[in-house]
């Protein structure tokens, strides 16, 4: 079955999003940078060819967003901007090619490398030559103030040396910088947490993602967060390249990392990158490759920017680590929503600092692909952070009697036949009662994502299930009348079981969004229930609502509403709803207040010659105030800003009915608070 481009580009779309938000919400990715990035280009080709499909809200028109409600927000002075990813050789020349195509041909051209550190990124700002505001990245343009939680960091000047300060006449200025935790810290603890039955994290980035967006800075403070500055801006700044604003932070008495680099071209840029993919263990951190600046100060402003990433900087991403070792057999695991995923057991290997026994294979064509059979040996991959993945097969180490593998036709686990709908790769179980999609809604019902019940885990959820203790959500909220029950259980003692009973009934006071995605309906990820709860603020309207009303939600598509409606339309669900409901779940909300920035959500698109600014600089004016620019007019157009001599988006805007503004209706709105 072929899919139409538009199709594809809808469904990379829903893809991107729910992985921008694994990463930059629940700083739990499930897929690499390498695999991310591949499906981004492959939205961006899409969309290059296809400009008319392009709309405001594609993943490719802005940066992630880690955005959440608890935190005030913060306008970053200048965008915080992400890089652009390499990944060998020619792509570094590509780089220095482009960087010379920016810039008159008799320039010289230095670089600066510097270790990219796997970290989260943050930004400092100092007035007085004191600490006054700390932020996350958000999205780029907004980010969250999270002060009290960087104070906590040791090495974070609160205030800087007066003399020092004087010294380079510096007083008003801001430094972007990485925070971080080291490995064994990292080890540690994560042992604490084990012992104590919280959940660990899955390396160092995620847990320093976690502890900046705690709320309590008391427990920031225990953490073993660390941080390294490697970017200094002010207008009150002398200094003419990186390298010197390098050099000044350290005198500032900011913690920069040492292993940097001036490179007079891009042979000594490789040799660096290559010589620290060697020596990346070595480390006491974790890094997963090398930024290239251009040093000069000047020269990056003549570059400048494009979209969402500098055109003077690039980062050099270093390959996955790779081991090979023996595929034991293949199992099948049942989903939440009945999708069998094969999964490899392999004999433990160490590789990346941890042990690997089993990897991932996706779905069954891609053993097929990969000729995957069991008693292979076969080289695995992991991608810095994410589930290990079986790369290939060493086909002359195969075995002669080895055999294909075959699709399963029974579930594994409650029996019953699979279903592989025609055309589609994936293998589901249809029984609902299937222990394993029990399991699996619940455990992503408890999620962090979603109703967030601290120690209701993998293993409490197995053990439940199997005394038959819960079978549906509500029975979580049952729970505490089997108290006594619990206790009793030998590994639980009565602080866990009340630790327990406390988190379920804390759940309660989660929002509607957060309900509404905890349902696990097919489709409807953690970015849908909100927008879909926003929308009609009560389950109950939108059990009323048709199909056509689910889909006039901007980004919410047919497969999502189908989806809703089929979900309704079954009693248990709604009897179960009615359960939850009486247990003081949470089914409605308030209409959310209006956001800050008055563009939100609004397209606009800019055509002719604009008098008080240049084009660019409107852009920037709106992007500041939260709005998109796009360069085709469409019917997710809201306005259409008309300078001197206009082309052919104005006759479309006036087709198409969007609102048309003249440059002075445009400044008022501006200016209008
Ligand atoms: S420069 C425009 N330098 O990597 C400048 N970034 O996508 C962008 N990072 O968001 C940042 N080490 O979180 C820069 N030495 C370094 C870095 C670094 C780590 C992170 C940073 C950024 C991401 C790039």
């Amino acid at each position: 079955m072929n899919k139409t481009v538009e199709e594809r580009i809808e469904e990379l779309r829903e893809i991107i999003r729910q992985h921008d938000y694994n990463y930059h919400v629940l700083a739990q990715p499930t897929i690499s940078d390498f695999e991310y990035d591949k499906l981004m280009q492959e939205l961006i080709d899409l969309e290059k060819a296809h400009p008319h499909l392009i709309t405001p809200d594609s993943p490719t028109q802005r940066v992630g967003s880690d955005l959440t409600k608890e935190f005030k927000p913060v306008q970053h002075t200048t965008p915080m901007l992400s890089l652009a990813n390499t990944y060998n050789e020619d792509e570094l020349y590509d780089f220095d090619r482009r960087v010379k195509e920016g810039l008159p041909a008799s320039e010289k051209i230095e670089y600066v490398c510097e270790l990219k550190i796997d970290g989260v990124s943050v930004s400092l700002i100092y007035n007085d030559g004191k600490l006054a505001v700390a932020a996350t990245r958000g999205d780029g343009i907004t980010g969250e103030d999270i002060t009290p939680n960087v104070k906590t960091i040791k090495s974070v000047p609160l205030s800087i040396n007066k003399k020092i300060l004087s010294a380079y006449n510096l007083s008003n200025f801001e430094v972007r910088g990485e925070i971080y935790m080291e490995i064994e810290a990292f080890n540690k603890l994560n042992q604490e947490r084990e012992l104590l039955g919280e959940r660990t994290f899955a390396n160092p980035r995620n847990s320093t993602a976690g502890t900046i967006k705690l709320q309590d800075p008391k427990i920031v403070a225990k953490r073993p967060l660390k941080i390294f500055l490697y970017y200094l801006f002010s207008d009150e700044l002398k200094s003419n390249s990186q390298y010197e604003n390098l050099q000044l932070m350290e005198k500032l008495g900011f913690p920069v990392n040492k292993n940097y680099k001036l490179c007079s071209n891009m042979k000594e840029v490789i040799e660096f990158c290559k010589a620290w993919e060697e020596k990346r263990d070595d480390l006491p951190y974790e890094i997963d490759g090398v930024v290239i600046k251009v040093n000069s100060l000047a020269q990056q402003k003549v570059l400048g920017t494009i979209a969402k990433s500098p055109r003077w900087a690039v980062a050099f991403k270093f390959k996955a680590k790779q081991i090979t070792t023996k595929l034991k057999k293949v199992i099948w695991q049942v989903g939440r929503l009945g999708t069998l995923t094969p999964v490899a057991e392999l004999e433990p290997v160490f590789l990346a600092g941890s042990t690997i026994s089993r990897a991932t294979l996706h779905n069954f064509d891609e053993i097929k692909r990969k000729d995957i059979r069991e008693g292979d040996t076969v080289l695995i991959e992991k991608g810095g952070d994410v589930i290990p993945k079986v790369v290939s097969v060493i086909i002359s180490k195969r075995s002669k009697d080895s055999k294909e593998l075959l699709p399963p036709k029974f579930c594994p686990v409650c029996g019953s036949k699979l279903y592989r709908p025609e055309g589609e790769v994936a293998i589901y179980c249809e029984n609902n009662l299937c222990p394993a999609q029990i399991r699996g809604r619940l455990l992503h019902f408890a999620s962090r994502g979603a109703m967030d019940i601290e120690g209701l885990g993998e293993a409490l959820i197995n053990l439940f299930v199997d005394m038959n203790f819960l079978h549906s959500y509500s029975d979580i909220y049952n729970l505490k009348n089997r108290r006594a029950e619990l206790i009793n259980i030998e590994r639980l003692g009565e602080k866990s079981v009340d630790n327990l009973i406390n988190a379920i009934e804390k759940s309660k006071e989660k929002s509607f969004e957060k309900v509404l995605f905890a349902l696990g309906i097919r489709y409807v990820g953690a970015g849908a229930a909100k927008k879909i709860a926003e929308h009609f603020l009560s389950i109950d309207a939108l059990m009323k609502a048709t199909e056509e009303e689910i889909e006039s939600i901007h980004e919410i598509g047919p497969s999502i509403s189908k989806s809703i409606i089929r979900y309704f339309s079954e009693k248990k669900n709604r009897d179960e709803i009615e359960k939850l409901r009486q247990a003081g779940l949470k089914f409605e909300m308030e209409k959310p207040k209006k956001t800050l920035y008055k563009f939100a959500g609004k397209t606009f698109v800019l055509t002719g010659t604009l008098s008080s600014m240049t084009r660019d600089e409107a852009k920037d004016k709106i992007i500041s105030l939260g709005g998109n620019v796009t360069s085709t007019v469409s019917k997710n157009t809201n306005y259409v800003v008309v300078g001197e001599n206009p082309g052919s988006k104005l006759d479309k805007a006036q087709k198409l009915n969007v609102t048309i503004l003249s440059e002075e209706e445009f400044l008022k709105m501006l200016s209008n608070k």
